[in-house]
């Protein structure tokens, strides 16, 4: 009796001593960064800090995402942009939320097979490199349609600080000096890329002062004309003129005067008692995540334990599916019938997990493989933003490729994306991340191509809980799913969420995809016992998360940048 008694004071004191460490004691991560105010996470330490300036001069989450935004463009040119676009999830603080869908729109040009030859088949690189890859831009539509009818700044206000980082310059870091190197053959096959990015065949180095005139140009005009400058004005010209001079016109002024960056109704679902608020076509990733997390809702991931075989059996198993009607059903919805209710309703995930066999892999069906390049770069970007308010904007944009199409228009210092990769160039052969897509998603006028951006909200008791997102193409949408799963199921810090070793399986290829020391050699055995499959080398990171979390107890913003990329989390 005695010894029992002293057994049950002995637990509730070791209790109480858990419940009282927790919090604060980080466990193989660091702590996350702590923040009363305001927070943003993103991949530059530069860009972060503007956003965090623009909050202390009274700013909100919106009007720091923008100015984020067009530093980023300055800063980490291989993603961040001008002509590019992206997604920006908004939630207020009074519950409206929106996603607003800036993804760049086929020029008039475009057809179904315009990437292809006589004979049917794919032009190599035509939908990759070159100006004839570049959809029409929205990055500049809709960082000012959000500030417009979310922030509470001018345009002026919050684009001035990525002009004068292109005029002054910054100093090259690291990640900045190995990204350009990486991209230099292709960059040096563009006169104006060679020049800016490569300095005519001598690099910049971590440490030196990179200052781009032409971009700050560029920004000097915006910043005096407003966004409609790079639609109509000077920029406008510059830009059909280029294409004029390198793919017989491929991209007109018309075109740049008819783009358009609209408002979406985000998609929602519960997790677990947990509101998800995330992103709708033309992006594949709301819908893919809310099937993944439908099907998985059906499992006891806690118990299972983080990357034990039974966890990372059933995400690969989920994925896999999620992926194969990402390829059947997925486009723009403005153009084809997408089922997303049908997708993402509880009954449907109800079916396809009465699929899957707990003890054995399927094996992804309907072989239609092509021979998938092995082309992985850092190539997207997230940012995310809370303010003092508690509104926030997740924000995910991107150029596609590393650099996107290689050329820069002349005279501007802009970078043209390669958007029009992530149509299906040719429907049911892989695109440059292995992924096959249907006739929904083939090349047509003024459509946009479809996304694996997965700009994502989570809530708790209807208020902001934490944001994420991520780069890495298909494996965004994975990045996500596993960062949610982390924290929801496995009572992870938002740091350790992040930093915690990822899997990747996109149904086509039938393999694993798996980070440098993240599945364990007798885990790895056992999953290929029951007939899963694994890459033959794991990568060096999967994604690039940068996630905000609301600390339940104090209010406290708390920044979680992923160590992958060499991002930075900056509060106050
Ligand atoms: O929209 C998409 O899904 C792709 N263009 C994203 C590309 C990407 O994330 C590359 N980053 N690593």
């Amino acid at each position: 009796m005695h010894y029992k008694k002293a057994l049950s004071v002995f637990l509730s004191l070791s209790l109480m001593l858990a419940l009282l460490v927790t919090p604060t004691t980080p466990a193989a991560s660091r702590a996350p960064v702590r923040g009363k105010h305001g927070m943003v996470a993103s991949v530059s330490e530069i860009a972060s800090q503007i956003g965090v300036d623009i909050m202390k001069r009274g700013g909100n989450a919106v009007d720091a995402a923008v100015a984020v935004g067009l530093a980023l463009a300055v800063v980490w040119p291989e993603a961040g942009n001008l002509g590019g676009g992206g997604f920006m999830m908004i939630r207020m603080n009074d519950g409206r939320a929106v996603a607003v869908d800036y993804r760049e729109m086929a020029p008039a040009a475009a057809h179904r097979n315009v990437y292809l030859d006589a004979q049917g088949n794919y032009i190599k690189d035509s939908s990759v490199i070159g100006h004839k890859a570049a959809g029409v831009p929205g990055t500049v539509a809709g960082f000012a349609l959000a500030l417009e009818k979310y922030g509470t700044m001018k345009w002026a206000d919050v684009c001035e600080p990525a002009w004068k980082l292109a005029r002054d310059g910054f100093p090259v870091w690291y990640q900045l000096e190995t990204s350009i190197k990486s991209a230099s053959r292709n960059l040096a096959l563009f006169p104006d890329s060679n020049r800016i990015y490569l300095r005519n065949g001598k690099p910049y180095e971590d440490g030196e002062i990179f200052q781009q005139p032409d971009l700050a140009a560029t920004f000097e005009r915006l910043v005096k004309n407003g966004p409609r400058e790079f639609y109509e004005g000077e920029t406008a010209r510059l830009i059909a003129e280029s294409m004029k001079k390198h793919a017989n016109g491929w991209m007109t002024m018309d075109d740049l005067k008819n783009y358009q960056a609209k408002e979406r109704v985000p998609l929602r679902t519960n997790y677990r008692g947990h509101e998800i608020i995330t992103m709708p076509p033309p992006s594949s990733g709301g819908i893919a995540l809310i099937e993944m997390l439908n099907i998985l809702s059906r499992y006891d991931l806690k118990s299972m334990g983080f990357n034990s075989s039974r966890e990372l059996h059933v995400k690969a198993e989920a994925m896999r599916r999620a992926f194969a009607d990402r390829a059947e059903f997925l486009g723009d919805a403005d153009f084809v019938k997408v089922p997303v209710a049908g997708l993402t309703a509880p009954k449907y995930a109800d079916k396809i997990a009465a699929t899957i066999n707990l003890n054995r892999a399927s094996t992804s069906q309907k072989i239609r493989h092509g021979k998938p390049s092995a082309y992985e770069s850092p190539e997207t970007t997230h940012f995310t933003v809370v303010d003092k308010d508690g509104n926030v904007a997740s924000n995910t944009y991107t150029l596609n490729g590393s650099f996107g199409s290689f050329a820069t228009v002349e005279g501007t210092g802009i970078l043209l994306n390669n958007e029009m990769d992530d149509f299906a160039a040719k429907p049911g052969s892989p695109n440059m991340y292995g992924l096959i897509q249907s006739e929904k998603n083939a090349v047509a006028a003024r459509k946009r191509p479809l996304s694996a951006m997965t700009p994502t909200i989570v809530l708790k008791d209807g208020k902001l809980w934490f944001a994420c997102g991520s780069p890495g193409g298909p494996t965004i949408i994975n990045t996500v799913l596993q960062t949610l799963i982390n924290v929801i199921d496995h009572g992870m810090t938002i740091q350790e969420a992040v930093d915690a070793p990822r899997i990747h399986h996109q149904w086509m290829p039938d393999e694993i995809v798996y980070e440098v020391g993240g599945v364990v050699a007798d885990v790895k055995d056992r999953l290929q016992l029951m007939g899963h499959r694994f890459t033959d080398k794991p990568r060096r990171a999967i994604g690039d998360c940068e996630a905000i979390m609301i600390e339940d107890r104090t209010g406290i913003r708390l920044g979680a940048s992923d160590p992958r990329r060499g991002g930075k989390a900056i509060g106050y």
